[in-house]
């Protein structure tokens, strides 16, 4: 018999009978979507759980972004990283804007601060920076560099599901945060997502934006979009946000597992915790340097494959790099990220990923020869 096949992720569903709860008052109201009841009792629940003051929901992240870049009048040139799910690009050039891209630091793979200053010109009208792998970008650096320019600041947050900085949370930096529900994520309302906002007058025109523009019957105020939350994907989002902290924690445990494993060993490199943030282990990235290892990435991915174990290259390639970008950007000038990219896979994790899939899956790349050392392993990202 082969061995069961284990993807690099699972969604995460409530008990059937919870979801057949919630789809019983669809059919009480015959109200399907349009900002109906559910849409409204889970828009205040994940506020609350997100510790945000203010959230409107959309059909999904991808939507949501590009439409708060639309709503909030970015104009010219917008600061990113490459490393990051094409979403995010997109969603800038999209909306005719010009992606910049400034290089990720070796850490923890979010937008290297150091690096953004030298990057803005008086065309730039924002940064928008990837909390990427659900690691906290240096936000406190990124608000200084913003009020020192006068640039406005999205952060995509998609994988950043429940995460606090010293118990602020994480979708309160920033003008605005865009959150993801899609299936694969943390938190799933099967596709979705969320923008939070610090200034309450965003409210009105996020709420437009995703309805067309439109403010009443008569009245259409903005060429807006569809991209509404739908009931349907709201009362998932009122059941799987009854088991999250559970989900997190069963996901905790198997980022555990991997770390008895492979911590400290020679040749990989893993995310580290990040101080004062609470985090909600969304994936698990390993760097593999092939000049320790004598393997490279794609070895271990195949060798994963061939036992049925099926890890992804996130985010390889680079944004910059893809075929619908081709010629436009140079990603040799961003080399952190390029480095990253070709050397990264991120290995299964979901919450019910079982302990013994997690000694199968290390067992499969063999790495339990190479010794630890105490140190973190310190990328040479020259190449
Ligand atoms: C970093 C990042 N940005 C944006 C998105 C887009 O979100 P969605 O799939 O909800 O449209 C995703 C996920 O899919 C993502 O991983």
């Amino acid at each position: 018999m082969p061995n069961k096949s284990i993807l690099v992720t699972r969604s995460s569903l409530p008990p059937i009978e919870e979801y057949i709860s919630e789809l019983q008052s669809i059919w009480g109201s015959a109200w399907l979507t349009n900002m109906g009841p559910l849409h409204q009792q889970f828009e205040k629940m994940v506020a609350e759980y997100l510790k945000v003051q203010n959230i409107s929901l959309f059909t999904n992240g991808h939507m949501a972004l590009e439409l708060a870049i639309q709503a909030l009048g970015l104009t010219g040139e917008v600061i990113t990283t490459p490393f990051t799910f094409v979403s995010t690009t997109h969603a800038i050039v999209r909306n005719g804007l010009t992606p910049v891209f400034c290089d990720i630091n070796p850490h923890d793979y979010t937008i290297d601060v150091s690096k953004i200053e030298a990057l803005i010109t008086d065309k730039t009208s924002a940064i928008i920076p990837v909390h990427v792998y659900g690691n906290v970008c240096d936000v406190a650096a990124i608000d200084c560099i913003a009020k020192k320019y006068g640039l406005k600041v999205i952060y995509d947050a998609a994988h950043t599901f429940g995460v606090t900085v010293n118990g602020r949370g994480i979708g309160t930096y920033g003008d605005v945060s865009m959150f993801s529900f899609h299936a694969t994520k943390v938190f799933n309302t099967i596709e979705g997502g969320a923008l939070t906002f610090a200034d309450e007058s965003y409210r009105s025109k996020f709420n437009n934006i995703k309805n067309f523009g439109i403010t009443s019957p008569e009245n259409v105020v903005t060429v807006g979009s569809n991209a509404k939350m739908n009931e349907f994907q709201a009362a998932m989002g009122i059941c799987n946000l009854r088991h999250i902290d559970e989900q997190i924690a069963l996901r905790k445990a198997v980022m555990e597992r991997y770390y008895e494993h492979l911590e400290g060993r020679k040749g990989i490199k893993l995310i580290t915790q990040q101080q004062g943030v609470s985090p909600n282990y969304a994936y698990f990235p390993v760097v593999f340097d092939e000049k320790v290892l004598g393997k490279t990435r794609d070895d271990l991915c195949e060798a994963l494959k061939s036992e049925n174990i099926y890890a992804r290259k996130y985010f390889y390639p680079l944004t910059n790099s893809f075929e619908c970008n081709e010629g436009l950007y140079d990603p040799n000038a961003t080399p952190v990220a390029k480095y990253i990219a070709d050397r990264v896979l991120t290995l299964p994790l979901y919450a019910d990923l079982e302990l013994n899939d997690v000694d199968r899956i290390c067992k499969t790349m063999n790495l339990s020869r190479f010794s630890r050392q105490k140190e973190q392993t310190i990328l040479d990202c020259t190449g």
